[in-house]
Protein backbone atom coordinates (compact mmCIF):
# COMPACT_ATOMS: atom_id res chain seq x y z
CA UNK A 1 0.00 0.00 0.00
CA UNK A 2 0.78 3.50 -1.07
CA UNK A 3 2.72 5.45 2.14
CA UNK A 4 0.89 9.13 3.03
CA UNK A 5 3.30 11.89 2.12
CA UNK A 6 2.47 14.18 4.48
CA UNK A 7 3.43 18.32 3.81
CA UNK A 8 6.49 18.44 6.50
CA UNK A 9 7.66 16.36 9.50
CA UNK A 10 10.35 16.91 11.83
CA UNK A 11 13.92 14.87 11.16
CA UNK A 12 15.47 14.00 14.70
CA UNK A 13 18.27 12.57 14.53
CA UNK A 14 20.17 10.24 17.33
CA UNK A 15 22.41 13.10 18.55
CA UNK A 16 19.03 15.02 18.89
CA UNK A 17 17.86 12.45 20.74
CA UNK A 18 21.51 11.95 23.15
CA UNK A 19 21.13 15.84 24.15
CA UNK A 20 17.73 15.49 24.42
CA UNK A 21 17.87 12.65 27.18
CA UNK A 22 21.34 14.33 28.63
CA UNK A 23 18.97 17.41 29.42
CA UNK A 24 16.50 15.50 30.93
CA UNK A 25 18.61 14.10 33.82
CA UNK A 26 20.82 16.97 33.83
CA UNK A 27 18.57 20.70 33.08
CA UNK A 28 17.31 21.28 36.67
CA UNK A 29 18.38 22.85 39.72
CA UNK A 30 21.64 25.00 39.01
CA UNK A 31 21.42 23.94 35.59
CA UNK A 32 18.07 25.41 35.19
CA UNK A 33 18.44 27.33 32.14
CA UNK A 34 21.81 25.48 30.74
CA UNK A 35 20.60 24.34 27.75
CA UNK A 36 18.18 27.44 26.65
CA UNK A 37 21.41 29.70 27.51
CA UNK A 38 23.41 27.64 25.30
CA UNK A 39 20.82 27.58 22.34
CA UNK A 40 20.31 31.54 22.54
CA UNK A 41 24.09 32.15 22.38
CA UNK A 42 24.76 29.73 19.72
CA UNK A 43 21.61 30.91 17.45
CA UNK A 44 22.68 34.47 17.99
CA UNK A 45 26.70 33.44 16.89
CA UNK A 46 24.99 31.74 13.94
CA UNK A 47 22.54 34.56 12.65
CA UNK A 48 24.79 36.91 13.53
CA UNK A 49 22.75 39.17 15.91
CA UNK A 50 23.48 40.79 19.10
CA UNK A 51 20.85 39.47 21.45
CA UNK A 52 18.32 36.50 21.73
CA UNK A 53 16.04 35.11 23.63
CA UNK A 54 14.30 31.88 23.29
CA UNK A 55 10.68 31.31 23.56
CA UNK A 56 7.61 28.97 23.56
CA UNK A 57 6.86 29.90 20.30
CA UNK A 58 7.00 32.40 17.50
CA UNK A 59 3.51 33.85 18.60
CA UNK A 60 5.39 34.46 22.28
CA UNK A 61 8.24 35.73 20.82
CA UNK A 62 5.86 38.09 18.79
CA UNK A 63 3.84 39.18 21.67
CA UNK A 64 6.98 40.26 23.77
CA UNK A 65 8.28 41.97 20.93
CA UNK A 66 5.41 43.96 20.07
CA UNK A 67 5.20 44.95 23.82
CA UNK A 68 8.97 45.65 23.97
CA UNK A 69 8.43 48.72 21.92
CA UNK A 70 5.13 50.32 24.01
CA UNK A 71 3.66 51.77 21.62
CA UNK A 72 1.12 54.39 22.58
CA UNK A 73 -2.90 53.19 23.29
CA UNK A 74 -4.72 52.99 19.93
CA UNK A 75 -1.29 52.76 17.59
CA UNK A 76 -1.65 51.21 14.14
CA UNK A 77 0.78 48.46 13.00
CA UNK A 78 0.78 47.56 9.25
CA UNK A 79 1.33 43.70 8.05
CA UNK A 80 0.87 41.46 5.36
CA UNK A 81 -2.81 40.29 3.84
CA UNK A 82 -1.47 36.80 3.37
CA UNK A 83 -0.44 36.24 6.72
CA UNK A 84 -0.64 32.98 9.49
CA UNK A 85 -3.26 34.36 11.96
CA UNK A 86 -0.32 33.86 14.65
CA UNK A 87 0.88 37.40 13.31
CA UNK A 88 -2.22 39.60 13.63
CA UNK A 89 -3.57 38.10 16.90
CA UNK A 90 -0.87 39.19 19.58
CA UNK A 91 -1.47 42.76 17.76
CA UNK A 92 -5.18 42.63 18.89
CA UNK A 93 -4.30 41.01 21.97
CA UNK A 94 -1.84 43.79 22.76
CA UNK A 95 -4.93 46.17 22.06
CA UNK A 96 -3.10 47.62 18.94
CA UNK A 97 -5.56 47.99 15.52
CA UNK A 98 -3.71 45.88 12.83
CA UNK A 99 -3.45 47.53 9.08
CA UNK A 100 -3.34 45.33 6.28
CA UNK A 101 -1.09 45.54 3.31
CA UNK A 102 -1.60 44.09 0.12
CA UNK A 103 1.31 41.58 -1.27
CA UNK A 104 3.66 41.46 -4.18
CA UNK A 105 2.54 39.23 -6.74
CA UNK A 106 6.29 37.74 -7.50
CA UNK A 107 7.43 37.14 -3.77
CA UNK A 108 3.43 36.77 -1.97
CA UNK A 109 4.82 38.92 0.74
CA UNK A 110 4.37 42.82 2.03
CA UNK A 111 4.68 45.36 -1.17
CA UNK A 112 6.59 48.50 0.10
CA UNK A 113 5.22 50.86 -1.78
CA UNK A 114 1.53 49.76 -0.48
CA UNK A 115 3.01 50.09 2.85
CA UNK A 116 4.30 53.37 2.61
CA UNK A 117 1.12 54.51 1.43
CA UNK A 118 -1.27 53.11 4.67
CA UNK A 119 1.93 55.00 7.14
CA UNK A 120 -0.08 58.01 9.05
CA UNK A 121 0.54 59.33 12.31
CA UNK A 122 -0.85 56.54 14.41
CA UNK A 123 1.68 54.03 12.66
CA UNK A 124 3.35 52.44 15.47
CA UNK A 125 4.99 49.22 13.80
CA UNK A 126 5.65 47.31 10.84
CA UNK A 127 5.57 43.50 11.11
CA UNK A 128 6.93 42.19 7.43
CA UNK A 129 6.47 38.33 7.19
CA UNK A 130 8.60 36.24 5.25
CA UNK A 131 6.27 33.62 2.95
CA UNK A 132 7.29 30.48 2.60
CA UNK A 133 10.66 31.12 2.74
CA UNK A 134 10.67 33.80 0.51
CA UNK A 135 12.40 37.50 1.64
CA UNK A 136 10.17 40.77 1.85
CA UNK A 137 12.07 43.40 -0.73
CA UNK A 138 13.80 44.81 2.55
CA UNK A 139 15.91 47.81 1.01
CA UNK A 140 12.72 49.16 0.15
CA UNK A 141 10.78 48.47 3.51
CA UNK A 142 14.42 49.36 5.65
CA UNK A 143 14.63 52.88 3.75
CA UNK A 144 10.72 53.53 4.39
CA UNK A 145 10.84 52.57 7.75
CA UNK A 146 13.91 54.57 8.68
CA UNK A 147 12.98 57.69 6.97
CA UNK A 148 9.64 57.69 9.03
CA UNK A 149 11.16 56.74 12.09
CA UNK A 150 9.00 52.97 12.54
CA UNK A 151 10.47 50.00 14.16
CA UNK A 152 10.03 47.05 12.04
CA UNK A 153 9.40 44.08 13.29
CA UNK A 154 10.61 40.74 11.11
CA UNK A 155 8.35 37.59 11.23
CA UNK A 156 11.07 34.93 10.09
CA UNK A 157 9.09 32.23 11.07
CA UNK A 158 9.39 30.41 7.99
CA UNK A 159 12.20 31.99 6.72
CA UNK A 160 14.92 30.47 9.30
CA UNK A 161 18.85 30.72 7.04
CA UNK A 162 17.04 32.38 3.80
CA UNK A 163 19.40 35.82 3.32
CA UNK A 164 19.19 39.48 1.72
CA UNK A 165 22.30 40.71 0.51
CA UNK A 166 24.21 37.89 2.28
CA UNK A 167 22.01 38.95 5.94
CA UNK A 168 19.57 36.46 7.78
CA UNK A 169 16.27 36.86 7.44
CA UNK A 170 15.45 38.42 11.23
CA UNK A 171 18.32 40.47 11.30
CA UNK A 172 17.36 43.27 8.84
CA UNK A 173 14.96 45.09 10.83
CA UNK A 174 14.37 46.01 14.66
CA UNK A 175 13.40 42.32 15.83
CA UNK A 176 13.03 39.18 14.34
CA UNK A 177 10.91 36.45 15.62
CA UNK A 178 11.74 32.52 14.65
CA UNK A 179 9.30 29.45 14.58
CA UNK A 180 10.37 26.44 16.27
CA UNK A 181 7.09 24.11 15.87
CA UNK A 182 7.06 20.65 14.55
CA UNK A 183 6.75 21.81 10.82
CA UNK A 184 9.65 24.15 10.90
CA UNK A 185 13.16 23.31 8.99
CA UNK A 186 14.61 23.53 12.65
CA UNK A 187 12.33 22.04 15.39
CA UNK A 188 12.28 22.17 19.02
CA UNK A 189 8.15 20.44 19.07
CA UNK A 190 7.00 23.65 20.19
CA UNK A 191 9.11 26.64 20.52
CA UNK A 192 10.42 30.32 18.94
CA UNK A 193 13.64 32.68 18.87
CA UNK A 194 13.46 36.79 19.43
CA UNK A 195 16.44 38.21 17.93
CA UNK A 196 17.44 41.58 17.89
CA UNK A 197 21.05 44.28 17.75
CA UNK A 198 19.55 47.06 20.19
CA UNK A 199 20.25 46.60 23.70
CA UNK A 200 17.53 48.57 24.78
CA UNK A 201 15.18 46.46 23.10
CA UNK A 202 16.69 43.08 24.41
CA UNK A 203 16.54 44.77 27.80
CA UNK A 204 12.73 45.11 27.60
CA UNK A 205 12.14 42.18 26.09
CA UNK A 206 13.78 40.05 28.32
CA UNK A 207 12.16 41.30 31.03
CA UNK A 208 8.62 41.27 29.79
CA UNK A 209 9.63 37.58 28.97
CA UNK A 210 10.24 36.96 32.75
CA UNK A 211 7.29 38.25 34.26
CA UNK A 212 8.34 41.87 34.50
CA UNK A 213 11.04 40.58 36.75
CA UNK A 214 14.44 43.01 36.52
CA UNK A 215 18.14 41.12 36.71
CA UNK A 216 18.42 42.57 40.07
CA UNK A 217 14.94 41.48 41.28
CA UNK A 218 15.14 38.17 40.13
CA UNK A 219 15.46 36.04 43.05
CA UNK A 220 12.76 38.14 45.37
CA UNK A 221 9.32 37.25 44.02
CA UNK A 222 9.78 41.35 42.85
CA UNK A 223 8.18 42.14 39.06
CA UNK A 224 7.97 45.96 38.72
CA UNK A 225 5.85 45.58 35.52
CA UNK A 226 2.99 43.01 33.97
CA UNK A 227 5.00 40.73 31.76
CA UNK A 228 4.65 37.70 30.50
CA UNK A 229 5.57 33.60 30.43
CA UNK A 230 6.48 32.70 27.15
CA UNK A 231 9.84 30.22 28.36
CA UNK A 232 11.31 27.53 26.38
CA UNK A 233 12.58 24.32 28.55
CA UNK A 234 16.23 23.10 28.58
CA UNK A 235 14.70 19.59 26.64
CA UNK A 236 12.90 21.81 23.85
CA UNK A 237 16.86 23.88 23.90
CA UNK A 238 19.05 20.52 23.56
CA UNK A 239 17.09 19.12 20.75
CA UNK A 240 17.70 23.12 19.58
CA UNK A 241 21.38 22.88 19.83
CA UNK A 242 22.08 19.58 18.22
CA UNK A 243 19.72 20.69 15.39
CA UNK A 244 21.10 24.22 14.44
CA UNK A 245 24.48 21.83 13.54
CA UNK A 246 23.15 21.31 10.66
CA UNK A 247 20.89 23.46 9.64
CA UNK A 248 23.32 24.28 6.63
CA UNK A 249 22.34 20.83 5.47
CA UNK A 250 18.68 20.95 6.24
CA UNK A 251 18.77 24.57 3.94
CA UNK A 252 21.01 22.58 1.09
CA UNK A 253 18.06 19.55 1.29
CA UNK A 254 15.15 22.10 0.98
CA UNK A 255 16.91 23.49 -2.04
CA UNK A 256 17.50 20.28 -4.06
CA UNK A 257 13.72 19.24 -3.40
CA UNK A 258 12.57 23.08 -4.71
CA UNK A 259 14.79 22.48 -7.91
CA UNK A 260 13.64 18.95 -8.44
CA UNK A 261 10.10 20.01 -8.21
CA UNK A 262 10.85 23.12 -10.24
CA UNK A 263 12.63 21.23 -12.57
CA UNK A 264 9.86 18.59 -13.23
CA UNK A 265 7.04 21.19 -13.54
CA UNK A 266 8.75 23.46 -16.09
CA UNK A 267 6.48 22.98 -18.44
CA UNK A 268 4.11 24.95 -16.58
CA UNK A 269 3.86 28.42 -16.59
CA UNK A 270 3.71 28.30 -12.65
CA UNK A 271 5.33 30.71 -10.21
CA UNK A 272 7.58 29.55 -7.78
CA UNK A 273 9.14 30.80 -4.52
CA UNK A 274 11.14 33.59 -5.05
CA UNK A 275 14.54 34.17 -5.16
CA UNK A 276 16.90 36.48 -7.22
CA UNK A 277 20.46 38.10 -6.94
CA UNK A 278 20.23 39.67 -3.43
CA UNK A 279 18.25 37.14 -1.91
CA UNK A 280 19.38 33.18 -0.81
CA UNK A 281 15.41 31.61 0.00
CA UNK A 282 15.67 28.67 1.99
CA UNK A 283 12.62 27.22 0.83
CA UNK A 284 10.74 26.04 3.64
CA UNK A 285 7.89 24.88 1.66
CA UNK A 286 8.13 24.42 -2.08
CA UNK A 287 5.03 26.70 -3.16
CA UNK A 288 3.28 27.24 -6.22
CA UNK A 289 1.24 30.29 -7.49
CA UNK A 290 -0.79 28.76 -10.78
CA UNK A 291 -1.43 31.24 -13.35
CA UNK A 292 -4.20 33.30 -12.38
CA UNK A 293 -6.38 32.37 -15.59
CA UNK A 294 -6.17 28.71 -14.82
CA UNK A 295 -9.87 28.54 -12.95
CA UNK A 296 -8.15 26.79 -10.59
CA UNK A 297 -9.96 25.08 -7.30
CA UNK A 298 -7.87 24.38 -4.62
CA UNK A 299 -10.60 21.91 -2.87
CA UNK A 300 -10.99 19.94 -6.10
CA UNK A 301 -6.96 19.68 -6.76
CA UNK A 302 -6.36 19.04 -3.12
CA UNK A 303 -9.33 16.01 -3.42
CA UNK A 304 -7.39 14.74 -6.00
CA UNK A 305 -3.63 14.99 -4.28
CA UNK A 306 -5.24 13.43 -0.92
CA UNK A 307 -6.63 10.46 -3.49
CA UNK A 308 -3.19 9.77 -4.17
CA UNK A 309 -2.32 10.08 -0.42
CA UNK A 310 -0.03 13.08 -1.01
CA UNK A 311 -1.13 16.43 1.28
CA UNK A 312 -0.96 19.69 -0.37
CA UNK A 313 -1.56 22.67 1.73
CA UNK A 314 -3.46 26.32 0.46
CA UNK A 315 -1.99 29.36 1.08
CA UNK A 316 -3.11 31.53 4.19
CA UNK A 317 -6.69 33.25 3.70
CA UNK A 318 -6.07 36.57 3.47
CA UNK A 319 -6.80 37.58 6.79
CA UNK A 320 -9.18 40.86 5.93
CA UNK A 321 -11.07 37.64 4.97
CA UNK A 322 -11.62 35.91 8.33
CA UNK A 323 -14.69 37.09 10.26
CA UNK A 324 -13.07 38.78 13.10
CA UNK A 325 -11.97 41.53 10.61
CA UNK A 326 -13.91 40.53 7.43
CA UNK A 327 -13.07 44.22 5.60
CA UNK A 328 -14.79 45.00 2.26
CA UNK A 329 -11.54 46.42 0.63
CA UNK A 330 -9.85 44.70 -1.84
CA UNK A 331 -6.44 43.69 -2.01
CA UNK A 332 -5.91 42.63 -5.41
CA UNK A 333 -2.66 40.00 -5.02
CA UNK A 334 -3.50 38.93 -1.94
CA UNK A 335 -6.95 37.63 -3.21
CA UNK A 336 -4.82 36.05 -6.17
CA UNK A 337 -1.97 34.81 -4.59
CA UNK A 338 -4.05 33.05 -2.06
CA UNK A 339 -6.81 30.95 -4.29
CA UNK A 340 -4.49 30.31 -6.45
CA UNK A 341 -1.45 28.63 -4.68
CA UNK A 342 -0.33 25.80 -2.81
CA UNK A 343 2.85 24.13 -0.61
CA UNK A 344 3.76 20.77 -1.57
CA UNK A 345 5.44 18.28 0.59
CA UNK A 346 8.79 19.58 1.08
CA UNK A 347 9.98 17.43 4.20
CA UNK A 348 13.73 16.62 4.18
CA UNK A 349 13.72 13.18 3.96
CA UNK A 350 11.26 12.99 0.95
CA UNK A 351 12.70 10.24 -2.02
CA UNK A 352 13.11 11.58 -5.57
CA UNK A 353 10.48 8.39 -6.07
CA UNK A 354 8.13 10.56 -4.27
CA UNK A 355 8.77 13.34 -5.93
CA UNK A 356 8.18 11.95 -9.12
CA UNK A 357 5.05 10.72 -8.06
CA UNK A 358 3.94 14.33 -6.81
CA UNK A 359 5.60 15.72 -10.37
CA UNK A 360 3.35 13.38 -12.45
CA UNK A 361 0.09 13.53 -10.61
CA UNK A 362 0.69 17.62 -10.85
CA UNK A 363 1.23 17.19 -14.52
CA UNK A 364 -2.07 14.75 -15.25
CA UNK A 365 -3.88 17.63 -13.09
CA UNK A 366 -2.86 20.57 -14.68
CA UNK A 367 -3.22 18.83 -18.10
CA UNK A 368 -6.90 17.86 -18.06
C1 LIG B 1 4.33 33.37 9.42
C2 LIG B 1 4.16 32.77 10.77
N1 LIG B 1 4.17 33.58 11.84
C3 LIG B 1 4.03 33.08 13.08
C4 LIG B 1 3.89 31.74 13.30
C5 LIG B 1 3.69 31.27 14.69
O1 LIG B 1 4.64 30.33 15.08
P1 LIG B 1 4.40 29.43 16.36
O2 LIG B 1 3.51 28.30 15.92
O3 LIG B 1 5.77 28.96 16.73
O4 LIG B 1 3.78 30.28 17.38
C6 LIG B 1 3.88 30.85 12.22
C7 LIG B 1 3.72 29.43 12.46
O5 LIG B 1 3.56 28.60 11.66
C8 LIG B 1 4.02 31.38 10.92
O6 LIG B 1 4.00 30.58 9.86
Amino acid sequence: MKKFIPIAKPYISKSDIKLGIEAFSNGWNKNHSLYVNKFENNFKKKMNSNYSIATSSCTGALTIAISSLKLKKGSEIILSNINWIATVSPIVNLGYKPVFCDVEYKNWCIDPSKMENLINKKTGAIIVTHLYGNLCDMEKIMKIAREKKIPVIEDAAEALGSKYKKKYAGTIGDIGCFSFHASKSLTTGEGGMLITNKKKIYDKAKKLSDHGRSKNNYSSYLADEIGFKFKMTNFQAALGISQLKRLKKIILRKREIFNYYKDGLKEFNFNFNYEDKKIYNSYWLTSICVNENKNFSFKNFKKYMLKNKVDVRNFFPPLSKLKMFRSRKKYRNSFIVSYNSFNLPSHIEITNKQMNMIINLIKKYFKK
